[in-house]
């Protein structure tokens, strides 16, 4: 179990980057939290401690690479009668050895479109409602509240740019521009809502509202399987449920788990995305990290037992795992 007065002397053993050697000459594709090993036809996903906002890489934060997979890994697990997924058999993160922040994946064809699913009017759909502007191009009706909860779960897909911020786009232009075709794209609508009701009940159990998230589809052989990260903390937010109502009805900020307040600390201190990044102190990283790990605890009801010990022997565990099974 950790406390959280151990983080501290943690924070030199976070995992920054997966180093050239850890992947055995195979490529790999950086991402802006993962670093990806590509075989020919699977990947190892590895998640570091690198920590985004604002779509900008701002520092590390112990054990978030961990935290975040596992979460993964467990939805994965309970979603698998949905849709079909892109995790290998034995390539959760707690079965690979050594690492708990790897995932052995099957490679897909992903479609350039990011399915965001929206259960509540809240952050960036907020913002643009509050505006008069639409939400991916779907008008809403007057007169609702921040944070109120929709009668049932909306879909507002956006770009996947390969660079910058994403675009939102509605459902006529994703098959208007032929990023997804019509059947397809019908068989996702169904499959998100599908998860998002499944991500919905499961945290309800754990006393969470599952706000909104967003998922990544790809194909397989012409197959649709549902790839990236899973209702984790980085894909999604959650909400306290035991405070929502009298937080919504005298509209107070909800009480978040996410990354939310790693956000607003760096709003308090005039960063918004533009400029220079304030550096960020290391309070505010184990704060974080606490964060993460009680997000791990609340969502599986498990205490955290990080697998990982620290960089250099999670390096030569990722070496083995490249070396054995990316091919
Ligand atoms: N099964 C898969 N096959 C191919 N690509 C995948 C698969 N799962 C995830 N990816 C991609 O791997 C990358 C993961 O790295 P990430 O740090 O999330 O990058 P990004 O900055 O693009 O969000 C993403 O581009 C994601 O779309
Ligand atoms: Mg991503």
């Amino acid at each position: 179990m950790i406390l959280k007065d151990d983080i501290g002397a943690s924070l030199d053993k976070s995992f920054d980057c997966l180093p050239e050697d850890a992947a055995c000459g195979q490529p790999v594709f950086r991402g802006k939290v993962r670093d990806v090993v590509m075989g020919q036809d699977c990947l190892l996903l590895v998640a570091s401690d690198r920590i985004s906002a604002f779509d900008r890489i701002l520092s590390t934060v112990p054990f978030k690479g961990e935290v975040l997979s596992r979460i993964s890994a467990w939805w994965f697990a309970r979603c698998a009668d949905i849709v079909a997924n892109h995790v290998l058999p034995g390539g959760a993160p707690q079965e690979l050895g050594g690492t708990g922040r790897a995932t052995l994946v099957r490679r897909a064809k992903m479609l350039p479109v990011e399915v965001v699913v929206r259960g509540y009017l809240a952050g960036s759909a907020w913002r643009d409602y509050e505006q008069g502007r639409a939400v991916s191009g779907i008008r809403l009706p007057e007169g609702l509240s921040r944070n109120e909860k929709f009668p049932v779960p909306l879909i507002t897909p956006s770009t996947k740019a390969d660079s910058g911020h994403d675009r939102p786009v509605s459902r006529d232009e994703i098959i208007r521009e032929g990023l997804v075709e019509e059947g397809p794209w019908t068989e996702i609508e169904s499959a998100a809502l599908a998860l998002f009701r499944r991500g919905q009940e499961l945290a309800a159990k754990a006393g969470l509202l599952l706000v909104d998230t967003k998922y990544e589809f790809g194909t397989i052989g012409g197959s649709l399987v549902l790839a990236d990260e899973l209702h984790s903390p980085d894909s999604s937010r959650y909400w306290w449920w035991d405070s929502y109502e009298t937080r919504f009805q005298s509209d107070d900020p909800q009480r978040e788990l996410d990354k939310e307040p790693f956000r607003r600390w760096l709003l308090d201190h005039g960063f918004g995305g533009d400029g220079d990044a304030p550096s960020i102190p290391d309070d505010v990283r184990i704060e974080t990290a606490w964060r993460y790990i009680q997000a791990y605890e609340a969502i599986t009801g498990e205490i955290f037992e990080p697998l990982s010990s620290d960089p250099q022997s999670e390096n030569a565990a990722l070496a083995r795992i490249v070396a054995e099974r990316l091919r």
